[in-house]
């Protein structure tokens, strides 16, 4: 392959084959870009010219804001009512300024009262797939709500779908679904006998970390689901749902193997065991011992319920 951009067919067949054999599944950038807020700046050439500061200086103020971009033009897109982000408005701002969190406040609300009133699962799920206040889901082919039994003792809740789960609509189907159906088998669990979700129920873009606006946005909905199965015993896999549902800012490789609580919005207190992510002990073998750890844990826990 030369370093120049592919010209010919045959150079662009190559360049995709090479992509699709290394993953790559998408046609986005790492980070969203808000086109409704480029289209209403005005451009360079109109612009006074602004004082030039070397890139390192420029780099940390961009980035959080950028980070909210998506959310941005969702809104503008799709005009909700969230007069603070009509980019129309704020034609020349400087990125900070742009990056208002009211809209997203807005959001989370409006998904906490939605989940409040979903009185069971079926219709949870049907808020949120008529939910659009996630930018998330403007990029994602599915819904990735839950499988497994919702009768079930147990609980996992994962990080967000991936691409194999946004193409079925199920979570943990791919390379770390089958490692857990490994880890549940060790234990004499399957799906028939557990629940699993995830935190996010939309696949971020190119599998990128959720921001924090989109977890709350989305934790409503894992918590009400949470609530609504009220299972013996709740998992969580990986860092991202240990501190989403524990309340806590600590590393994953501290909590696990350590029983904490979740406690639901009426008060439930359920049993929860932080442990490693299947995908990062796909990436760090040498740790599926701690895992497995967490699991004879969980194992004694369901042995020793009335
Ligand atoms: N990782 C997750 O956290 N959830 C899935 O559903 C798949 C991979």
């Amino acid at each position: 392959m030369t370093a120049t951009a592919p010209n010919t067919p045959a150079e662009i067949a190559e360049l995709l084959a090479f992509y699709a054999s290394t993953g790559v599944d998408e046609a986005l950038e790492d980070i969203p870009i808000n086109r409704f807020a480029e289209a209403s700046r005005p451009k360079q050439s109109e612009r006074a010219p602004a004082p030039v500061a070397p890139a390192h200086e420029n780099r940390p103020q961009e980035r959080p804001s950028l980070a909210l971009r998506g959310d941005q033009s969702r809104a503008a897109g799709q005009q909700t009512a969230s007069p603070g982000l009509d980019a129309s408005k704020v034609p020349d701002a400087p990125a900070r300024t742009v990056a208002a969190a009211v809209p997203d406040e807005a959001q989370a609300a409006l998904a906490r009262q939605i989940a409040a009133r979903a009185s069971t699962l079926e219709e949870l799920r049907q808020h949120m797939a008529t939910f659009d206040g996630c930018n998330l889901k403007a990029t994602a082919k599915n819904l990735v709500f839950a499988d497994g039994n919702p009768e079930a003792a147990v609980m996992l809740v994962g990080e967000a779908p991936g691409r194999d789960e946004d193409i079925e609509g199920l979570p943990f189907v791919g390379r770390s679904g089958q490692l857990l159906d490994r880890m549940l088998a060790a234990i004499g669990l399957d799906r028939t006998s557990v629940y699993i979700a995830n935190v996010i129920p939309w696949r971020p873009p190119g599998n990128r970390t959720p921001t924090p606006h989109e977890t709350e946005i989305c934790r409503p909905f894992i918590e009400r689901q949470i609530e609504l199965v009220n299972p013996k015993v709740l998992v969580n896999l990986g860092g991202p749902s240990a501190k989403t549902l524990l309340n806590t800012s600590e590393g994953i490789l501290r909590l696990r193997g350590n029983w904490r609580v979740h406690t639901t919005a009426s008060g439930i207190a359920i049993p929860a065991m932080p442990t490693l992510h299947p995908a990062y002990l796909l990436r760090t073998p040498a740790h599926k011992k701690l895992a497995w750890r967490d699991f004879l844990e969980v194992k004694a826990k369901l042995r020793a319920l009335p």
